[in-house]
C-alpha cells in the first residue's frame, strides 16, 4: 500500500511532538503543517522537511492527496477540525482530550462513522510500557483488589504555560486537560465508574477554569482514584507527589526512585524500567518494562490501524468516557453533590 500522506493541524508543542515521529514512522509521513500562527506552520514544515504549510485548516483537509489529519490544535477547535476532516474523508487522529465536552466528542465520533474514516484519540499512555506494566500487575492481583490510586500532581512551572490550557471554554482546566490521562487509564484498568464526589477551585488570577481539584472516584469494581491535581502555583513552585497504588497485598510504585530506599533494589537493564511492588513482609519485588517512545508507538498503531483496515486502535468511546469523568468531577465541584453514573452526561443526586 502506498505511504499514507498526513497533515498536522496545530503546530505547537504536541504538533511539534508528532511530527519528530512521522520521521521514524512506517508507512505514513507528514506533508503539510498548519497553524493559525503562519511562523509556526512554516517552521515546522521546514524543520520536517515537509511540502506546505497552511495558516487555515480547510485549506489542508480540502488536498486530495492527504489521507490523515492529525489534530495537534487546543481542544477548543477539535470538534470543529476533527469533523471536517471526517467529512472531507480523512482519517483523523486527534490529541486528547477528546473536547470539552461529552455532546461535542459524540458529534466527532457520529461524523466519523457517517464518512467511514477512522478517528483515534490519543490517549498515549495506553502506548506507554511503564503503564501498560502496571496495569497488567493490578489485573493479575499482585496487590488484591480492590485497590486504591493515588494520584497527587501540584505544578505550576511543569504545567502547561500557556494560559488557553486553564481557561473554560479553552483548555478546561487540569482535570479535563492532564488528570484526563489518569481517568482514560483507570477507566482501562478498573472498567467503568460509578460516582464521582469532588471539591475544585481556581488559585490563578488569569484562569477561567477550575486551576484545582480533589476528586473521589469510585468505580464500579470497587477500586478508586484518588485525585487532587492543581496547575495553580506561583510559577516555578512545586507540591510534594504522590503517585501510587495501594491494596491489600501491598503498594505498587511507578519507578524504583519513588522512594530513597528503593535506591538499594538492582538498576533495570539499560533500556529498560521497573515498577516496584513493596508487598511489606513478604518482600520487595520488581517488575521490568522495555522503556519505549508511547508517541511514537501510538502513531504507529494508528497507522497500521488505517492501512490495515482495521478498527480504531482507541476510538471515540474512550475519549467520550473519560471526558463524561472530567466533567463530572467539574459538575461535583460546583455543586457539592455526588455525580453517579452511567458517567457520560451524568446525572446529579
Ligand atoms: N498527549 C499528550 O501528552 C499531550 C501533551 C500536551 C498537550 N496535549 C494536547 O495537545 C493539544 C495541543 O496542545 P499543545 O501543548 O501542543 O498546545 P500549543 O498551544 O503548544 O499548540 C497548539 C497550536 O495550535 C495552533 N492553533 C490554534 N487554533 C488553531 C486552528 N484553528 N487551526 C490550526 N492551528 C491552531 C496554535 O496557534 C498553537 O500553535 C491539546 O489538546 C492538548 O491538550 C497532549
Amino acid at each position: 500500500m502506498k505511504e499514507l500522506r498526513v497533515a498536522i493541524v496545530g503546530s505547537g508543542r504536541m504538533g511539534k511532538a508528532h511530527a519528530e515521529r512521522y520521521v521514524k514512522v512506517r508507512g505514513a509521513k507528514a506533508v503539510v503543517a498548519v497553524d493559525i500562527i503562519p511562523e509556526r506552520a512554516k517552521a515546522l514544515k521546514e524543520a520536517y522537511d515537509m511540502e506546505a504549510w497552511y495558516e487555515d485548516y480547510r485549506e489542508a483537509i480540502g488536498r486530495a492527496d492527504i489521507d490523515i489529519v492529525d489534530v495537534c490544535a487546543p481542544t477548543y477547535v477539535h470538534e470543529e477540525i476533527a469533523v471536517a476532516a471526517a467529512e472531507a474523508g480523512k482519517h483523523v487522529l486527534c490529541e486528547k482530550p477528546m473536547s470539552l465536552h461529552v455532546p461535542e466528542a459524540r458529534r466527532m465520533q457520529e461524523a466519523a462513522d457517517r464518512a467511514g474514516v477512522l478517528l483515534m484519540i490519543a490517549l498515549c499512555r495506553r502506548f506507554d510500557n511503564c503503564w501498560m506494566k502496571v496495569k497488567e500487575l493490578i489485573q493479575s492481583g499482585v496487590l488484591g483488589r480492590p485497590v486504591v490510586w493515588r494520584s497527587v500532581v501540584a505544578v505550576r512551572g511543569g504545567a502547561p504555560p500557556l494560559s488557553w490550557f486553564v481557561q473554560k471554554d479553552q483548555g478546561g482546566g487540569p482535570i479535563v486537560d492532564g488528570a484526563i490521562h489518569n481517568l482514560d487509564f483507570a477507566r482501562y484498568m478498573f472498567g467503568e465508574a460509578e460516582r464521582v464526589a469532588a471539591c475544585t477551585m481556581t488559585f490563578r488570577e488569569d484562569a477561567t477554569a477550575a486551576d484545582t481539584g480533589s476528586a473521589l472516584v469510585r468505580f464500579v469494581s470497587g477500586d478508586d482514584l484518588v485525585l487532587s491535581w492543581s496547575w495553580g502555583l506561583p510559577h516555578g513552585a512545586r507540591g510534594a507527589s504522590v503517585n501510587d497504588i495501594i491494596g491489600p497485598k501491598g503498594a505498587l510504585y511507578f519507578s524504583r526512585d519513588a522512594r530513597p530506599d528503593f535506591a538499594s533494589l538492582p538498576p533495570p537493564d539499560k533500556g529498560w524500567g521497573s515498577v516496584v511492588v513493596d508487598a511489606g513482609e513478604a518482600g520487595i519485588q520488581q517488575y521490568p518494562y522495555k522503556l519505549n517512545d508511547m508517541y511514537l508507538d501510538e502513531i504507529q498503531a494508528f497507522v497500521d490501524a488505517v492501512r490495515e483496515g482495521r478498527p480504531s486502535p482507541i476510538g471515540g468511546q474512550a475519549g467520550i468516557a473519560s471526558l463524561a469523568i472530567a466533567e463530572a468531577i467539574l459538575e461535583a465541584g460546583e455543586s457539592g453533590a455526588t455525580v453517579y453514573g452511567p458517567l457520560e452526561g451524568g446525572t446529579v443526586g
